[in-house]
């Protein structure tokens, strides 16, 4: 595991970004997150794509979760947050662009996700944020190691900070999240500091999901000095 601390958010963010472009060329299926610590990372890759420096044609990506229960275009959606951030400043194709579906059959909908990151992954580059209780995509604590893509419900802690449209949301496992080939975990603020001190330095546990990330062998983290603090 590689761990680089930066001063803040800027710099934290122009390293995501470094190590997002040198990736790249290697990487056919990224994954993207959501939450807010990505955005100056996606602003960015925005900038690199409009200016000529990358292009996504040919690229597909599977971004790690949704919300249950709303419309693909609710403004509240991820779905609708990526689009915001990301993928309608970038050349994607739109057809290589991945999300679960968030409504119907629950099991349905995580077994047809599960295949379809089957059938294109593994993802090369993963790009994760951490929840404040140590949750990654939305599998919160009391999720397993072998957890796969399926509709949970949200923690007390989670609806609390995210204020969320559903209290359900479909997400990737832990299982597949662990098969990505690169993984870069980015941290920013004070509120990250426990989840991050108990995931880098605890021994794994399901009350701390992101601490499986232990067991992943090309996993770089990327944090700023207040989400650093206790390491
Ligand atoms: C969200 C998402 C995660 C994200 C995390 C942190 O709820 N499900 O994928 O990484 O919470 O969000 P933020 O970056 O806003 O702190």
């Amino acid at each position: 595991m590689k761990i680089i601390v930066k001063e803040d958010y800027t710099e934290m963010s122009d390293v995501a970004l470094r190590l997002f472009l040198d990736a790249f060329g290697r990487s056919k299926v990224i994954g993207f997150a959501t939450g807010k610590t990505p955005l100056k990372l996606y602003s960015s890759i925005s900038e690199a794509c409009l200016s000529g420096e990358i292009s996504f044609k040919g690229k597909i990506s599977f971004n790690l979760d949704e919300y249950w229960g709303i419309e693909k275009d609710d403004p509240r959606s991820f779905r609708e947050y990526m689009e915001a951030h990301l993928f309608r400043q970038i050349d994607i194709y739109r057809n290589e662009i991945h999300f679960p579906e968030c409504s119907g059959d629950p099991d349905a909908a995580a077994s047809k996700y599960r295949s379809e990151i089957r059938r294109f992954g593994p993802v090369d580059f993963q790009i994760l944020g951490i929840g404040a209780n140590g949750h990654i995509g939305f599998n919160e604590p009391g999720s397993g190691l072998s957890s796969e893509t399926r509709v949970v419900k949200l923690s007390e802690s989670t609806i609390k900070a995210n204020k969320p449209p559903s209290e359900r949301a479909i997400t990737m496992g832990i299982k597949e999240i662990l098969g990505s080939k690169e993984i870069m975990v980015m941290a920013s603020g004070r509120g990250k500091r426990d989840a991050l001190c108990k995931a880098l330095q605890e021994n794994p546990s399901e009350d701390v999901p992101a601490s499986f990330l232990q067991y992943h062998s090309n996993l770089t983290v990327v944090a700023d000095a207040e989400a650093a603090e206790l390491l």
